[in-house]
């Protein structure tokens, strides 16, 4: 079954479960969308898991237009969401619309995320004025690592829980279909859930979200530079990987591979024509 923006808000009013991984490739997304999942984003952690950058400053709306391209083309069923980067709708509401709608058009995304709470409410109403689902994203919103002076859990102190229920009830009534809670205590993704009638998607937020979502690299065992403590890993891939690629490279240093199978053949009287 096709998954929409639609089919999101109706699982949370059947109390059923939304799945998410993001994918940043066509064959990588064919396997995710193979396995049933309802949501695959095409993150802007692609600049720190694909990229190799610390963070996800750097990257570019053509960095985003071109991985969500791929996904697009290897996705049937899920949904796919296309990250805004940094500075693609920060700017103005206008840039927040121009820049939507290109993610849209050259990426073929189904709907964006963009990252902010109160503050972002006008992009929000606007782009999803421009008929482009919207998904918020609050609590530790990586894009703002630097004001917020590193990769912390939020919402902690009395106040500043407070600003994060505020800040999902703004966004929902700005229009936003969905919203992604990052590193918010269990507790408080929770309340929230329960205040606002859109889906939350947690990472790091606790099992009452109305849906999970995680990087896939992370829950693979492929991206070892740091492992957030929410992940849980689901396979060493990346171990099973320096295994194979170990095999390899002895094979071919021993003469074992190619082997016959592995060739093609040509007619004994066209070889010897060649001598
Ligand atoms: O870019 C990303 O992968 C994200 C998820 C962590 C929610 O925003």
């Amino acid at each position: 079954m096709k998954n929409t923006a639609i089919t999101f808000r109706e699982a949370k009013a059947k109390g059923e479960k939304i799945t998410m991984l993001t994918a940043y490739d066509y064959s990588m997304a064919k396997i995710i969308d193979n396995s049933g999942i309802n949501g695959i984003l095409v993150g802007d952690s692609v600049g720190m898991v694909c990229l190799g950058y610390e963070d996800t400053i750097s990257v570019t709306m053509e960095d985003m237009i071109h991985h969500t391209r791929a996904v697009a083309r290897g996705t049937e069923n899920a949904l796919v969401v296309a990250d805004m980067p940094f500075m693609s709708y920060q700017t103005s509401v206008y840039d927040a619309v121009f820049n939507a709608g290109r993610l849209m058009k050259e990426g073929r995304a189904q709907c964006v995320k963009l990252e902010g709470g109160v503050d972002m409410c006008d992009r929000i109403e606007a782009i999803t004025k421009a008929s482009i689902p919207v998904m918020a994203h609050i609590g530790l919103t990586p894009q703002s690592v630097n004001s917020l002076g590193g990769f912390k859990v939020q919402g902690k102190s009395e106040e500043a829980a407070k600003e994060l229920i505020e800040a999902a009830k703004a966004v929902e009534k700005a229009g936003a279909f969905s919203v992604v809670l990052e590193c918010v205590p269990a507790k408080l993704s929770e309340i929230i859930s329960k205040e606002i009638s859109i889906p939350t998607i947690g990472i790091g937020a606790g099992a009452s979200c109305d849906g999970q979502i995680l990087v896939y690299q992370d829950m693979l065992g492929m991206f070892n530079d740091f492992t957030p403590k929410f992940v849980k890993k689901y396979a060493d891939l990346g171990a099973t990987m320096t295994e194979a690629f170990k095999a390899y490279i002895e094979d071919v240093s021993k003469g074992i591979f190619p082997a016959l199978e592995h060739g093609f053949k040509i007619s004994e009287e066209v070889i010897s024509k060649l001598y």
